[in-house]
């Protein structure tokens, strides 16, 4: 069992290599890979940093090669990079930069691809399959780059996606990291509570996402964390601002923008309901429920006192909906 995830550690470290050298010495590689990072910003140094590659858009070229330089079928199979059929084998990814993901002391797990261009018949995003080492709701993107400075400024980003990640880091911001396109998990939460007990989370500018990952974050406020928000320009996300604008201005637009959590989503929900009762009662009780999340006590009267105030309504009636909540939930 500790020899096969051995295995699959190795298959996926010659994977990175040959991803990497088929961007940085292959004609191809270089017309299109590493000329679509450069178009997206990234420098040379960034590149390598974070080990991006490319795979070349062939059926099987990764795995004859591999196969060819000893590494056993039935591990490419397991770390998801071949795909097995009866009579034939083929590279999962094909024409994709490739985007390593990587364990918290930097051994590779996996691969995220991306697709050339903005081509909406294929998935913009392939990433490796589960496997023996590679479980998705325990890893987070760009951790191992960002675990020291997590540390010292006493703070973790969270953002949406892996470029998300890059050009934060690339901008000289590399306390930052990212789920990836999943649902945060309360594993991915306890990797960064060994490191900090403060989270801001980045928001695409699209409402839509946002209003859909506010759920997760009670997750965080389960841990006994303290969670800020930021949210981006419409159309804008933290790899495109970060990208045109100078350090000092992502900065500062972070210092103004970035409100306590419970503040924002009271703020939030109540401009969503105010002219509706019945919708307002459902915030109410959908605010409270986030509260409750919160173990420390004092933090608690806080910010029932602070909803209060956002969403005009009586001190006592958010207290009995939480007592209501606590009732239920023992
Ligand atoms: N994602 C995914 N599969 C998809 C779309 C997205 O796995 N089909 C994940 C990726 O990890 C991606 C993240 O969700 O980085 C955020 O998605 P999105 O905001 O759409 O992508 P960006 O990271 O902004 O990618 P890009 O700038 O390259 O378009
Ligand atoms: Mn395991
Ligand atoms: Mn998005
Ligand atoms: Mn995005
Ligand atoms: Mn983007």
């Amino acid at each position: 069992k500790a020899d096969t995830r051995e295995s699959l550690y190795l298959v996926s470290e010659y994977a990175n290599e040959y991803f990497q050298k088929t961007l940085h010495k292959t004609e191809k590689g270089k017309a299109i890979g590493l000329s679509y990072f450069k178009e997206r910003g990234f420098t040379e140094e960034t590149i390598k940093k974070f080990q991006l590659g490319y795979a070349l858009d062939e059926w099987q070229v990764f795995t004859d090669e591999a196969l060819k330089n000893g590494y056993k079928i039935e591990f490419l199979e397991g770390t998801g990079l071949t795909i097995v059929k009866p009579d034939k084998h083929f590279d999962r990814f094909k024409g994709r930069v490739m985007f390593p993901i990587h364990s918290m002391s930097g051994r590779v797990l996996g691969f995220g691809g991306r697709i050339l261009g903005n081509d909406k018949k294929a998935a913009k995003y392939l990433n490796s399959p589960e496997s023996e080492i590679y479980h998705k709701s325990k890893v987070l993107y760009g951790l191992y780059f960002a675990k020291q400075t997590i540390a010292k400024e006493d703070n973790c980003y969270l953002v949406e996606g892996y470029t998300d990640v890059i050009q934060f880091y690339q901008r000289g911001i590399t306390n930052v990291v990212s789920s990836s396109g999943t649902a945060l998990t309360s594993e991915q939460i306890r990797l960064i509570k060994r490191l900090t007990s403060n989270i801001t989370v980045l928001f695409d500018g699209d409402a839509a996402g946002m209003r859909a990952s506010i759920r997760g974050i009670d997750l965080i406020l389960e841990q006994g964390m303290n969670v800020r928000v930021c949210t981006f320009p419409d159309g804008e996300d933290p790899d495109s601002f970060s990208k045109n604008n100078t350090l000092q201005e992502v900065q500062d637009y972070l210092a103004e923008n970035s409100k306590d959590f419970i503040q924002f989503k009271a703020s939030l929900l109540f401009e969503d309901t105010k002219n509706d009762p019945i919708k307002k009662a459902e915030t109410i009780r959908d605010i409270v429920n986030s509260i409750a999340k919160i173990p420390d006590q004092i933090k608690k009267e806080v910010y029932i006192q602070e909803c209060a105030r956002i969403m005009d309504i009586s001190e006592s009636v958010l207290f009995s909906t939480l007592a209501q909540i606590n009732k239920k939930e023992s």
